[in-house]
């Protein structure tokens, strides 16, 4: 049985009866015919023929291709889109179904926002990482300029529907960069939440299902507060400023580099660090709370320019004037934002994640 979360406009289907519910859907929208899948070379090979043998409505549906990864976050992969859509005569009642991960639900979000105007759009996400984040929300967007997410709208999807099937091929590293966003939306929510999720002993042993409806369902409470993201959703990047600067360095000095929610994840504990030297997080949480993330999250730790890291976030767009302006936590489930911080604590924080993921490993 799928599980329905109402997110305001839209629904998000959780559940192994994805494919049913998704066929479901078409029918009742009428939209036979008009429906072009999104996917990315990743998902043309593996998860195309699998949603055209269960759907049936889809085994005939157009579908378009862009290369895998982050780069085609791009605005020639829009251009590639809109004359695909066209070629295809896609029209205002179509439908973008968006078949991949956070690239492909971000990108193919944009495009069918400012398509003819506007055209619907659904997301069946196939990582962790996107069933949890980028699915759920209505951000849609491309990288531009050298910064990440400069272009994009706020819009809603049609509907959103998600099957932990997908995870069962996901690699390790994929499976923990979507836990980090879980454990930041249960930092940011409550100890209950956070003790529940802390308390996992390995994610290939993880009850999918209810993790993933409760993570959603965080994110939702804190998007449907603040849809365009002026106050209350800030929280939502918490781990993001740090990790956003590292994930930047790595993807230009790391031959692997990080995932994005293994960045958040040491971007968490740095910002943790500063949490405790500036907002009165006790110490022992501050310990406790870099141990679990460690533990679910073992991120690799490449050694970094820690000036360099400190430039690119003073260059990130969600600074206000030119400080640096974190997510904090007074204690878990009590984030604060826009808390001015200055640059030395930063370098220190650095250090301190580095020092904990040393540790980590040793004891592992
Ligand atoms: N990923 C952060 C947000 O949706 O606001």
């Amino acid at each position: 049985m799928s599980s329905v979360i109402h997110c305001g406009k839209y629904d998000v289907h959780v559940g192994p009866d994805m494919f049913r519910e998704l066929e479901k859907f078409l029918a009742r929208r009428q939209v036979f015919g008009n429906v072009v899948l999104l996917v990315d070379r990743n998902t043309r090979q593996h998860a195309l023929p699998l949603i055209r043998e269960r759907v049936p409505s889809l085994q005939d549906a157009p579908f378009i291709d862009v290369e895998a990864g982050e780069r085609s976050k791009s605005i020639d992969t829009c251009t590639h889109i809109w004359n695909r859509l066209t070629e295809i005569r896609a029209d205002r009642q179509s439908l973008l179904l968006n078949l991949g991960g956070g690239m492909i639900c971000d990108v193919g979000g944009f495009a069918a926002s400012v398509f003819l105007r506007g055209i619907d759009f659904i997301h069946v996400p196939t990582t962790l990482l996107s069933m949890v984040d980028s699915s759920v929300g209505g951000k849609t967007g491309i990288n531009f300029g050298g910064f990440k997410n400069q272009i994009g709208t706020f819009t809603r999807p049609a509907a959103v529907f998600i099957s932990p099937a997908w995870l069962r091929t996901l690699p390790d590293r994929e499976l923990h960069s979507g836990f980090a966003e879980m454990l930041k939306h249960a930092l940011i929510s409550s100890r209950e939440k956070w003790d529940a999720l802390s308390q996992t002993s390995a994610l290939k042993d993880m009850d999918w299902i209810p993790a993933i409806q409760d993570s959603v369902l965080m994110k939702n409470r804190i998007v449907h507060a603040d849809f365009r993201d002026r106050h209350v959703r800030r929280t939502l990047n918490f781990g993001h400023t740090v990790g956003h600067a590292l994930e930047s360095y790595s993807l230009l000095h790391d031959a692997d580099p990080l995932r994005h929610g293994e960045a958040v994840a040491l971007g968490m504990i740095c910002e943790l660090y500063l949490s405790w030297k500036l907002c009165g997080l006790p110490e022992e949480i501050l310990t406790e709370l870099a141990a679990v993330i460690r533990r679910l999250v073992p991120a690799p730790v490449a050694p970094v320019d820690p000036e360099a890291i400190l430039g690119i976030m003073k260059s990130d767009k969600k600074n206000a004037g030119d400080r640096i302006r974190p997510v904090l936590l007074q204690d878990i489930g009590r984030p604060v934002i826009n808390h001015p911080v200055p640059g030395e604590l930063v370098l220190e924080a650095l250090g301190f994640m580095t020092r904990i993921a040393g540790e980590a490993a040793l004891n592992s």
